[in-house]
Parts: C-alpha cells; sequence; structure tokens
C-alpha cells in the first residue's frame, strides 16, 4: 500500500499558477497538505496563498532561469522536509511548417526539457535529505501523451514531450537505488489557458478539476505511470502500435485534412 499523501506532506508545485498545477494545488490544500508554488507570475500563486496563509508559500520563478531557482531553493523546506516534487510547467508551440523557424523547437524544448531539468537541481538535494531520514519521496514530471503519436505542428512540443518522458523514465532507473520513486503523467486534452487557444476540436477533453483528481488519486495509489482519460490514451496507443507505414500514411492525411489546424493533446 502506498504511503504518498497518507499524511500532511509538503510539496513543491510548478507551473501552479494555472491549469493543471493551479488544480492540483487546490486539491492538495484541500486534503491538508502544504505547498510551494512557483510559477513566473506572482499574482495566480498569491490568490491560491490567500486560502491558507500557513499551509501556501509562495515562490515565483522563471524554471528555465537557473540563478531564479537557486534564489527560491530554500523556500522548498520552509513547510520542513520535502517529501513530493511536481514539475508540471510548460509551453505548447505549435510549428507552421510552411514558415519553418527551429526557435519554435528551441523554445519548447527550453522550457518542458530544460526548465523541467533544472529544477531538478534545486529539488534533488531537498529530496536526498528527506530519504536520508527515512521517509517517502516522490518526483513527479507532467510529460503528455501528444509524442506517442506523430501529429502534424506538434514537431517541437511532441519532440520536448518525448525527451521529457525519457527524461523521467531514465531517472527512475537512476534514482531507484536512493528510494526516490519518480512518476510520469500523461494527460491527454485538458480544458487549461493551454487549449484554450486551440481552434480544433479536442476529443475526451477533460477539465482541469477531473485531471487533478485523477492525478492526486493516481499519486495517493502509489501509481508509477498516471494517463488519462484511458479512451484516449489507448486509442494513441493502439494507434502508435501500427506497422510504421500505416502511421505515415494516418498522421499525413490528418496533416492535410486539417491543412492548419491539428488535434495535438497538449
Ligand atoms: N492542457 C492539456 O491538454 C495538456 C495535455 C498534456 C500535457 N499538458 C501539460 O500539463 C502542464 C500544464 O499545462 P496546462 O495545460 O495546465 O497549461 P497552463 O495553464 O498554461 O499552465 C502552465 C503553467 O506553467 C507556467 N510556466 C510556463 N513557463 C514557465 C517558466 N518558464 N517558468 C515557470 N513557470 C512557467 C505558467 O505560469 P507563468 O506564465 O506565470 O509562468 C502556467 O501557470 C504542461 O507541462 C503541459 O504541457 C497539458
Amino acid at each position: 500500500m502506498s504511503k504518498r499523501l497518507e499524511t500532511p506532506s509538503n510539496i513543491w508545485i510548478t507551473g501552479a499558477g494555472s491549469g493543471i498545477g493551479e488544480a492540483t494545488a487546490r486539491s492538495l490544500l484541500d486534503l491538508g497538505h502544504r505547498l510551494v508554488l512557483t510559477g513566473r507570475r506572482r499574482e495566480p500563486l498569491d490568490a491560491i496563498q490567500a486560502i491558507s496563509q500557513d499551509r501556501v508559500t509562495v515562490a515565483p520563478a522563471d524554471i528555465t532561469d537557473q540563478l531564479q531557482l537557486r534564489s527560491i531553493a530554500p523556500q522548498l523546506e520552509s513547510h520542513g522536509d520535502l517529501n513530493m516534487v511536481i514539475l508540471n510547467a510548460g509551453t505548447c508551440e505549435y510549428l507552421d511548417v510552411r514558415h519553418y523557424s527551429s526557435d519554435v523547437i528551441a523554445n519548447n524544448l527550453q522550457i518542458n526539457v530544460v526548465g523541467t531539468a533544472r529544477c531538478l537541481d534545486i529539488a534533488l538535494p531537498a529530496l536526498r535529505r528527506t530519504r536520508a531520514k527515512g521517509q517517502p519521496a516522490t518526483l513527479v514530471i507532467v510529460s503528455s501523451s501528444a509524442w506517442w503519436f506523430p501529429f502534424g505542428r506538434a514537431e517541437g512540443y511532441g519532440a520536448s514531450k518525448a525527451a521529457l518522458s525519457y527524461f523521467a523514465h531514465s531517472l527512475r532507473a537512476d534514482l531507484a537505488a536512493e528510494g526516490i520513486d519518480v512518476v510520469v503523467v500523461s494527460p491527454g486534452f485538458v480544458k487549461t489557458p493551454l487549449t484554450d487557444r486551440n481552434d480544433f476540436p479536442m476529443p475526451f477533453l477533460v477539465t482541469a478539476e477531473d485531471a487533478a483528481n485523477r492525478i492526486v488519486n493516481g499519486l495517493a495509489h502509489g501509481r508509477r505511470e498516471i494517463a488519462f482519460p484511458k479512451r484516449f490514451t489507448w486509442t494513441l496507443r493502439l494507434l502508435g502500435a501500427l506497422p510504421r507505414s500505416i502511421i505515415d500514411r494516418m498522421s499525413a492525411a490528418m496533416a492535410r485534412q486539417s491543412d492548419h489546424s491539428q488535434d495535438v493533446p497538449k
């Protein structure tokens, strides 16, 4: 039986000011946990802190900036030993291949992969101090199911999430000996400010609150892989298991059909 979230835990969440991060923060707060919240904008983090001044610490920072991260490092343990880190901050920029720009690829990779990796500069030492006291320590990385199938326009976003999932699974192998759990979250479409910009139909769209419930329940049940909604992720898995020649034909047809808009789960 999982011991995660059984007792009030100290949790750092990035990208906590909106969408999945905000809903997860609010859900964890309802359950009595103590939080450290990060994002670039301070105001949305302050709004969550207003719910419980003594159980929420606001630590604004850009996750791609090592100096800013270093400056908030002491705050990660402001409520005591750090039990869990949820690295959720991310972006999604689509590529218009007719006006190809490698900046789109770089921007996705910089925030989603490099930014997440930089968070570990300050999170890992804190999680190790917790483990040294014999307490459970969990690292949660919010990736995506987008990269399981090659969607048009998602060259940068999909590549960043494929890299992020590999990064997380490789870390899981290396950190197993230290007893630090690594959890990978792979959502389908979730209604958030990120997807509100999409001008195409998003199948099996769930609310941010629904996503947060699935994440928190999965964590409490000791899961290491949390993918939802099932109907969507299983469809993607099945499509991804087809022979490459069929996948290529399907994804090229989808890209042609949608011309400029493509159903890409962020
Ligand atoms: N929505 C979906 O359908 C979906 C599907 C699969 C995966 N995901 C993933 O879920 C995560 C959350 O996305 P969301 O949909 O909830 O989007 P969102 O509402 O835009 O949340 C992203 C958060 O990340 C923060 N952020 C972005 N860049 C940052 C940076 N450089 N430093 C610090 N914080 C930064 C933003 O706050 P500031 O602007 O204040 O920094 C924002 O609060 C992302 O990793 C996304 O890829 C989303």
